[in-house]
């Protein structure tokens, strides 16, 4: 095995926690289309697949490290939400744990001075960067558009379009 067994439980923790995410984002998602909300429901369908891509690529790491990958049962996700501002809030809650529990493991690399760690940790990083900042911006079109029903339907069209944008340019 070529990273510490505290590392290696740390990256094994990140796939529990990246599992959870995509469940969550699913559980979003279907909320969300059952709501009347289909802007909204494509763009968290799609950002469930993405935690799942994340959570694959850490599964891979720990292999390829020859640290064998866990998995583990996730708790159920929330599946009900007052609105969708709050359902964007709680997204922006679990980003925000997701880069706390990154930036740890940063820090358990370059303590351990593990620096392939350290290196496949660097896309992850700037990755929480784009998605706290994807969150953040739509939370402030209900301070910039407003809460009633046309808004709202203004709010999930401008999510439709960012589901519907070439990968690359979704963060
Ligand atoms: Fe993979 Fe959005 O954390």
């Amino acid at each position: 095995m070529k990273i510490s067994p505290k590392m290696k439980k740390a990256l094994n923790d990140q796939v529990t926690l990246e599992a959870s995410a995509s469940s969550s984002y699913l559980a979003m998602a279907s909320w969300c289309e059952v709501t009347g909300y289909q802007g909204s429901a494509n763009y968290f369908y799609m950002q469930s697949d993405e935690e799942r891509t994340h959570m694959l690529k850490i599964v891979h790491y720990l292999n390829d490290m020859g640290a064998v990958a866990s998995i583990s049962a996730i708790k159920a996700p929330v599946s009900s939400y007052k609105s969708l501002e709050g359902l964007i809030k709680t997204a922006l809650k679990n980003e925000q744990t997701v880069t706390k529990a990154i930036h740890t493991m940063v820090d358990i690399a370059q303590k351990e001075k593990d620096h392939s760690t350290y290196a496949f940790l660097e896309w992850f990083v700037n990755e929480q960067v784009q998605e706290e900042t994807k969150f953040e911006t739509v939370l402030q079109k209900f301070d910039l558009i407003g809460r009633d029903k046309l808004a709202i339907n203004e709010i999930d069209k401008i999510l439709a379009m960012d589901a519907a944008a070439p990968a690359d340019t979704v963060a």
